[in-house]
């Protein structure tokens, strides 16, 4: 944002120019966030803009312009969706930023009320969801429109995606005849990871953050599409009535949850602005454990009656102001770049920060994702941040959303220190020293080193241990730390963990006398590595830790050979890339050749391959169980689920089909054999019929597996 001169120093001239470019601003704002659900600043900057537009308008109220944007309330709505006039037009609400704003809050209600400064006057506090507002007219207590806010006069009808919504009532019993619910559409975190998984997964866009996606998501055209976004509803407001809910705002909100709406759990009653601003830091302190976005408490004054005499001005009522957070936006030095190397040898760049409070949390790390990301650069070799790279000794603006890891989202150039360099990132890798490569189209550049490198081992070992791999008890992530090092009893590669019980008997059972170790642990430790040495092939495989072999490709290849020795012998007659076993590894179904590469490339690899050999010879390797499909209507069929399935889960369904030997895949494709479809199938429905599979409902689909 610009330097601004203060408001008390403005020019007539330099103030009519400043509102013209503030109209500008602010309206190309509105129509990012409101109809394209791609804001391009924050919330923060924001504000501070229509703040300093408003200050402006006040310093000179002849200046105001016609379409000054103190006069309105979000943006027009985008085609596509029939428009609806609101009955009584929805606001949006005065901010205040801290405490002294509250208090001239209480003190403006006093003064306009005429009441003195220690006159009982109550108000309710609440989380301000983030996400956006939806007004719901029932009619004879059946919900007959729903339509967001647009501008507040005029809003979009997306009744059809509302009732898609399981938070909201259709029907709603003894209720006014009319009745408007006014409340906030949003996603909670959980949700929004899954459907931007989902999304990457289909190679569709994902959302920036759960008030996009929860936006993106009521804004379908195709409302099978939002029925398959988990979008919530808190009921917080209401528009036309025909006769009133209650005497008070807490009455009222307890009705709309007696009506079955969902009401938010921390709105409290406050009788002072002392207990308002308690409630706002008890709120922020749990803020980041809700599980959803919030991003201030809106007080609003209880009585009613009140309400009604405070009125509204322009765009916002009189008796209510939303108090908000501080941005989780901090600006810090950074201080070194550090690389971390991952287990299949991924450089990852770590940006060490001069410690800073971002959203109440200390922060001291930042991902920087990758080079380009430093350079500027996105995947595409478009720009980021308008092409500025990024330098150690930066200045640079912390970005924390929710739990997940800060970034680096901007950087100040004007504070770059003098002889600032360029960051060069290493070609080598800064554990082992082997060359660091990137491959053409990767945005990664990874060590070469394989088992040499130990950072690549240690995180190799502790993938080995983790829950879907050997899952031994007691040896996690620290005990493979400490194990790695260890002077006496040494675990480099996976067979050392097997190895261990004989070569700490043949050290006079020392373990058992370490701190924090006793002869109890010791012999817990070595009974919970026994009972791994049967492990079966496919959590074998996975736990090896081979680059692109995930779990479920694991199980397919162990499905494939049944047993380790079939399917070694397999793998090092493919080493040449050709002939009948490497066809045949690529005939496997789910397995792309980029995968079947990555295999057949481990196993050549000596010290690897001996590596693994040592490790076999430690374990008894159950064959994988082919299950006897004979019989099958769907052995080896490619099948897909889409929908709402009501006999039963998608665990169950997916683990019913693959036992009968069909193969359970997320995405329809030419491949596709089969689409079972549920209530509400979207965009894979379509798919599906366009290319002439076989698609079935739930039942039918019971039918062909012979099952009702
Ligand atoms: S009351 C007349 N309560 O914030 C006042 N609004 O910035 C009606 N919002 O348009 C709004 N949580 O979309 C109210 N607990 C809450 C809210 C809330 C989120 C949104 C709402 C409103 C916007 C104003």
């Amino acid at each position: 944002m610009s330097k601004s001169i203060p408001v008390s120093e403005l020019t007539e001239d330099a103030a009519r120019a400043e509102l013209a470019r503030l109209t500008e601003q602010l309206s190309r704002a509105n129509k990012l966030y409101h109809v394209e659900d791609a804001p391009e600043i924050s919330d923060a900057d924001y504000d501070a803009l229509k703040r300093r537009n408003a200050e402006i308008e006040e310093r000179f109220p002849h200046l105001k312009r016609a379409d000054s944007p103190s006069e309105q309330v979000g943006a027009r709505p985008g085609d596509g969706f029939s428009k609806v006039t609101h009955g009584v037009r929805m606001m949006s609400l005065g901010n205040a930023f801290d405490d002294e704003d509250v208090q001239d809050f209480d003190r403006s209600i006093r003064k306009y009320l005429g009441l003195d400064s220690n006159a009982p006057l109550s108000f309710t506090a609440e989380p301000k969801i983030d996400g956006l507002s939806l007004s719901l007219r029932y009619e004879q207590g059946k919900l007959v429109q729903a339509a967001t806010r647009g501008d507040g006069e005029v809003g979009e009808n997306v009744t059809a995606n509302a009732l898609t919504i399981s938070d909201i009532p259709q029907t709603i019993e003894n209720a006014p005849d009319i009745l408007e619910v006014r409340g906030e559409v949003y996603m909670s975190h959980d949700d929004f990871e899954k459907l931007n998984a989902r999304q990457a997964d289909s190679g569709d866009k994902t959302f920036a953050n759960p008030r996009n996606a929860a936006a993106g998501s009521l804004r379908q055209l195709d409302s099978t599409i939002t029925r398959s976004r988990p979008l919530r509803f808190f009921a917080y407001a209401w528009g036309e009535l025909s006769e009133a809910l209650a005497t008070s705002q807490m009455g009222a909100i307890e009705r709309l949850s007696a009506f079955g709406f969902a009401t938010n759990p921390l709105t409290r009653l406050c009788e002072s602005t002392k207990q308002m601003l308690a409630h706002y830091r008890g709120i922020e302190v749990q803020r980041s454990t809700l599980g959803y976005d919030i991003d201030g408490v809106v007080y609003k004054v209880n009585d009613l009656s009140l309400q009604a005499r405070l009125g509204f001005r322009s765009t916002t009522p009189r008796w209510a102001i939303a108090h908000k957070f501080p941005a989780e936006l901090a600006w810090t030095r950074l201080e070194a770049i550090d690389i971390q190397v991952g287990r299949t040898g991924a450089l990852s760049p770590v940006a060490r920060l001069h410690p800073v409070t971002v959203g109440g949390v200390v922060v001291s790390n930042a991902t920087l994702h990758n080079e380009d990301y430093i350079a500027g650069l996105d995947a595409k070799g478009g720009t980021i941040r308008d092409g500025k790279d990024i330098r150690v000794g930066d200045w640079v603006q912390v970005y924390r959303a929710g739990d997940v890891i800060p970034k680096i989202a901007d950087v100040d150039l004007s504070k770059r220190p003098e002889g600032a360099e360029t960051y060069e990132f290493p070609k080598t890798c800064p554990e082992c020293q082997s060359d660091a490569v990137r491959e053409e189209g990767d945005a990664v550049r990874r060590c070469t080193g394989g088992v040499i490198c130990p950072a690549q081992a240690v995180e190799k070992l502790k993938h080995f241990v983790s829950r879907k791999a050997f899952d031994i008890e007691g040896l996690g992530a620290k005990q493979i730390e400490m194990f790695y090092d260890d002077p006496d009893l040494p675990v480099r590669t996976p067979v050392d963990i097997f190895t261990l019980q004989d070569r700490d008997a043949a050290n006079l059972n020392k373990l058992a006398n370490r701190k924090g170790w006793g002869a109890q642990s010791a012999s817990n430790l070595w009974a919970a590595v026994d009972e791994k040495r049967q492990i079966p092939f496919g959590r074998l495989l996975f736990a090896l830790g081979i680059r692109h072999m995930g779990e479920a490709a694991s199980n397919l290849i162990a499905n494939h050979y049944g047993t380790w020795p079939e399917f070694e012998s397999a793998v090092t007659s493919a080493a040449t890339f050709e002939g009948p076993e490497w066809e045949d590894l690529l005939g496997v179904d789910g397995v792309g050749e980029v995968m079947a590469r990555a295999l057949v490339s481990a196993f050549a690899q000596d010290a690897e391959r001996a590596s693994i050999d040592a490790l076999v010879a430690q374990l008894d390797v159950q064959e994988a169980k082919r299950p006897d499909t004979s019989g099958s209507p769907v052995a080896g069929k490619t099948v897909v689920f889409t929908g709402t399935l009501e006999k039963m889960t998608r665990a169950e369904a997916k683990a019913r089909a693959e036992a009968l030997g069909a193969k359970v895949s997320g995405s329809v494709s030419k491949k596709t054999d089969i689409l079972v479809a549920g209530p509400g199938a979207g965009s894979k429905a379509k798919k599906a019929a366009e290319l002439g599979i076989e698609t079935l409902d739930e039942d039918g689909w019971l039918q062909l597996i012979g099952n009702t």
